[in-house]
């Protein structure tokens, strides 16, 4: 009895804290698909959020991504990739060019289109 007790006590000050850090740094570094913090969603928060705002709502550097400007049958998922690939000439703003994006595979730009498509249809666009 004493030593369920002593061993509950372990459990509860040593490995439930232990278990909430790994469980919390496991997420940080892979986040889990469709959760609230998916991997689309830190995609772009590392590589287009400064120019295209938190959940893209746009900035001082570049237009918001959920306008109906991007609605997908305006911007199709390829020009998503091309203006990643290969940035994008100014042309619907004043925010001057978009630049190419380093770093990002296709799989990692499909994931960022997800996310951007699923802000478009939560502000209702499509
Ligand atoms: C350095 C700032 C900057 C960053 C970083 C950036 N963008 Fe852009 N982006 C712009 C600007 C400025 C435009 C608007 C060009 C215009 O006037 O139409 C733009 C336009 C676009 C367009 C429309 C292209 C078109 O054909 O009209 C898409 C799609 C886009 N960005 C996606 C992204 C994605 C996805 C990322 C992250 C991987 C990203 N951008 C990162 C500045 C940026």
């Amino acid at each position: 009895m004493k030593n369920l007790r002593r061993l509950s006590g372990v459990f509860l000050f040593v490995l439930i804290p232990t278990l909430a850090f790994f469980a919390a740094s496991a997420m940080g570094n892979e986040p889990v698909a469709g959760g609230a913090f998916s991997k689309g969603e830190a995609l772009f928060n590392a590589n287009c959020s400064k120019c295209h705002g938190v959940r893209g709502t746009g900035t001082d550097k570049g237009p918001p991504l959920v306008h109906r400007i991007y609605h997908p049958n305006h911007h199709s998922d390829l020009s998503f990739q091309w203006a990643v690939e290969r940035g994008a000439t100014a042309h619907h703003w004043r925010f001057g060019n978009m630049p190419p994006i380093k770093g990002l595979t296709r799989q990692d730009v499909d994931l960022i289109i997800k996310y951007v498509r699923d802000l478009q249809k939560d502000a209702g666009i499509f």
